[in-house]
């Protein structure tokens, strides 16, 4: 059968993709532009090497109609508001006027696929997001039909996925071998069981420097889950037992489609909040913080102590993706006896984290060695990274002069946060204050030092 074929070639390609891969560094892969035939800088092709028209597409909610259960999580999905995302819309018109409509295809071929290769989306509408408040549903973000339609992908970023044209056929790839439905026919597709289905979009590299600017993928490929086996669907569309057609049978590990990540602000933002609660569960299961070392706090003394974060959850860095906004860090506070806080660092100030908070991050550096804080197309390098590898840690040193008034015992409070992106960031796009963005606490650690001292003094 012609889909066993494809896919077998695609498996070769692959091989050669890995042998590659295992031989050169990623950070220092090209992208090669003469795979990029059909939309300028972003690198999705369509098997018929032509546009296809926009109503060879359906709506996600035609598919719905059967699929219930996983319409109704894609569409509470960060993927489903891949485009009218206000801050991914606001981001996308700077882009656009800074550069003239350079980068247009390149943004819009992974947040909105069909979009893309449909030749829906306009420079006009680049350039002119909605009212924040009242995101637009005529366009759709990365939807079923942008992912079920994917029969190979031709590299492992900036949107390297080849879209099927089916023309009046409509043929739909999916992880199983013997489903059939009434309304489509369906094609067995091993790529849609592996990381490599995520690849294409979870990598981003800048189309002209080379810059690796998002490397999820390739974070999990030299990662201990890979070695495991453990691919994203595992963790970001769990099996359960259920339905996935109404009228097809029951499974006992039916994929759900939530796709939960980190980013509670903008799923809260549209009511989504059973997945911000989703979200939020996964956070939680990301990492660990422990006391590790801690001299003795003498008041009128230096203390010095060291916490040890460990990434326990994440199948990648711990923040992973959009290096502009993701952050994770430590709020450190110290109170004494009488309630008095004699030490803290790690809080949010002027809608950012104050500075010398001990936080994990990328910094972006343009061409004049300068931080690039919100426009990524300027940046040229890298100036550093310290987010935590999946089951990696990192140590967290404080060093701070304990009053010569503060009263012993002493609690000490760590707790880790997260956030898609600051306050700061989303008040600069949007105007100050039309979207609140969520602190999430992933963990917390409490513990009280000096209790033996505070006897000695009561006696
Ligand atoms: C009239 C009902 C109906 C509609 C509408 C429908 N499907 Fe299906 N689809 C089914 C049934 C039934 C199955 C088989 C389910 C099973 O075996 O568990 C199926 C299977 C699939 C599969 C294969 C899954 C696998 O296990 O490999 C995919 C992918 C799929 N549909 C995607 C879509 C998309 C995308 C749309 C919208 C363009 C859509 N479907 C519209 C009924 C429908
Ligand atoms: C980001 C890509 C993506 C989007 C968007 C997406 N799917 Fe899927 N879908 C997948 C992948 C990958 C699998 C296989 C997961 C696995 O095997 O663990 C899958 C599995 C399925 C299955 C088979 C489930 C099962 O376990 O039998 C159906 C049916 C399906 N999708 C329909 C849809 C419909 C309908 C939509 C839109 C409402 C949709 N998908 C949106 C990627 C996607
Ligand atoms: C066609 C491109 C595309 C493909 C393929 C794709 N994604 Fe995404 N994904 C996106 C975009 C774009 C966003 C971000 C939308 C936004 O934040 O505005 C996203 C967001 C997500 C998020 C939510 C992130 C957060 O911060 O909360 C998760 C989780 C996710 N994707 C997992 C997956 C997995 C797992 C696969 C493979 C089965 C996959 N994606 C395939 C484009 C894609
Ligand atoms: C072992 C489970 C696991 C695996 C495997 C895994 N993830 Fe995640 N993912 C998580 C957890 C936990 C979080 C929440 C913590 C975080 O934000 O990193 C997360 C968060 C994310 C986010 C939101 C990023 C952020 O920091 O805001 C994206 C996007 C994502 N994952 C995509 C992927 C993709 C793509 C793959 C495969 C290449 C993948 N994940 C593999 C567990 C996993
Ligand atoms: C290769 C695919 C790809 C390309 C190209 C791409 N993005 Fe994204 N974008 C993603 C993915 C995947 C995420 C989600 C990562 C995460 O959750 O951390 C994302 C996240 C974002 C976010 C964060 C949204 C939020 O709510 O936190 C913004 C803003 C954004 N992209 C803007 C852009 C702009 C502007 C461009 C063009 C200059 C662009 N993207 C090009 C895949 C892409």
């Amino acid at each position: 059968m012609q889909p066993y074929v494809k896919l077998f070639s695609v498996t070769l390609l692959w091989v050669a993709a890995h042998s590659v891969l295992a031989s050169t560094p990623v950070e220092q892969r090209i992208i090669d532009e003469a795979l990029t035939p059909l939309f300028g800088l972003h690198r999705a092709t369509t098997s018929s090497g032509k546009v296809i028209p926009e109503h060879q597409f359906d709506k996600a909610q035609v598919c719905g109609a059967c699929h219930t259960d996983i319409y109704r999580e894609w569409r509470s999905s960060m993927m489903s508001h891949a485009w009218d995302d206000p801050i991914y819309r606001a981001l996308l018109a700077r882009a656009s006027k800074a550069t003239g409509g350079e980068l247009d295809s390149f943004c819009t071929g992974c947040h909105t696929p069909t979009g893309l290769v449909s030749g829906k989306v306009t420079t006009a509408d680049n350039q002119n997001p909605p009212d924040v408040h009242t995101p637009e549903t005529d366009m759709p973000g990365v939807d079923c039909e942008a992912c079920h339609n994917i029969n190979a992908i031709s590299g492992l970023d900036n949107g390297a996925y080849v879209i099927n044209d089916a023309g009046t056929a409509k043929l739909k790839y999916g992880p199983r071998q013997e489903a059939s439905s009434p309304y489509h026919q369906t094609a067995y597709s091993e790529l849609h069981t592996d990381s490599k289905m995520c690849a294409t979009c979870h990598n981003v590299t800048h189309p002209t420097n080379g810059v690796p600017v998002e490397r999820t993928y390739d974070e999990w490929y030299e990662s201990p889950y890979r070695q495991a086996g453990i691919d994203c669907q595992d963790c970001h569309m769990k099996g359960t037992p259920g339905k996935s057609a109404i009228m097809g049978p029951d499974r006992p590990d039916r994929a759900t489609h939530w796709f939960a990540g980190g980013n509670t602000t903008i799923l809260e933002h549209f009511g989504r909040t059973e997945n911000a609660e989703n979200a939020r569960q996964l956070l939680r299961t990301s990492a660990t913080v422990e006391l590790i070392d801690s001299s003795d706090l003498e008041p009128g003394g230096h203390a010095a102590v060291t916490f040890k974060v460990t990434n326990t959850g994440a199948g990648h860095k711990l923040p992973t993706g959009f290096p502009e906004g993701r952050e994770v860090w430590l709020d450190f506070a110290v109170t004494d006896a009488d309630g008095k806080q004699i030490y803290r660092l790690g809080q949010v100030k002027d809608g950012k984290t104050e500075p010398g908070t001990k936080n994990f991050m990328v910094k972006l550096g343009d061409k004049d060695g300068k931080k690039v804080e919100v426009e990524v197309w300027r940046i040229t390098h890298i100036m550093s990274d310290n987010r935590i590898l999946p089951k990696g840690h990192a140590m967290v040193d404080y060093r701070f002069a304990v009053p010569r008034t503060a009263k012993p015992p002493f609690e000490l409070r760590a707790t880790l946060h997260y956030w898609p992106f600051s306050q700061a960031f989303a008040d600069e796009l949007l105007g100050p204050g039309e979207i609140d963005v969520i602190v999430e606490t992933i963990t917390e650690f409490t513990t009280t030092l000096g209790e033996k001292r505070a006897e000695v003094a009561a006696r």
